[in-house]
C-alpha cells in the first residue's frame, strides 16, 4: 500500500499544484484524530487558500480561458466549508467530524479530477508553448 496521501488518479503532473494537494490531503487525514479541532480547521483552510492563489497565478501567467469558471468553483468551496464546519462546531460528535472530513474529501476529489486536470493540461500545452516561441524566436 502507498503512503503518498495522493492518490495516483489524481496526480495531476504539475509538482506544484500536487504538492498543494497533497499537503491538503495530509491535513485532511489529521482531523481524524485531531483534539485541537479550531487550530486543525484554520491550518487547512489557510492552505487552501494559499493553494488556491497559487493556481490563480498560474492562471494569470498564462491567460487560462477558464478561469472564472475554475474561480467560481474555488468561491464555492468556502460556502460548502463553512456550511459543513457549523455543522461540526454546532454538534460536536465524531459522526459531524467524519461528515465534514467526507464532503471536504469529496470535494478535493471531484474538483482536482474536474477542473484541476484540464487545468494542468492547459498549463503544459502553452508553457511548451511559450518555451518553443523563446527558444525559435
Ligand atoms: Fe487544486
Ligand atoms: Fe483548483
Amino acid at each position: 500500500m502507498s503512503l503518498d496521501p495522493l492518490p495516483s488518479e489524481l496526480v495531476t503532473g504539475d509538482t506544484a499544484v500536487d504538492t498543494g494537494h497533497r499537503l491538503i490531503l495530509v491535513e485532511l487525514r489529521e482531523l481524524v484524530q485531531t483534539r485541537n479541532v479550531d487550530v486543525a480547521l484554520r491550518s487547512l483552510r489557510l492552505h487552501f487558500a494559499e493553494h488556491f492563489a497559487l493556481e490563480e497565478k498560474l492562471w494569470d501567467a498564462t491567460g487560462y480561458p477558464d478561469a472564472y469558471k475554475h474561480e467560481q468553483e474555488h468561491l464555492a468551496f468556502f460556502d460548502t466549508w463553512t456550511h459543513a464546519g457549523a455543522r461540526w462546531l454546532k454538534h460536536g460528535d465524531e459522526a459531524a467530524r467524519e461528515r465534514f472530513i467526507a464532503i471536504v474529501a469529496r470535494w478535493v476529489q471531484e474538483h482536482v479530477l474536474g477542473v484541476d486536470v484540464e487545468m494542468v493540461a492547459w498549463l503544459k500545452a502553452h508553457s511548451e508553448e511559450t518555451c518553443r516561441q523563446t527558444s525559435h524566436p
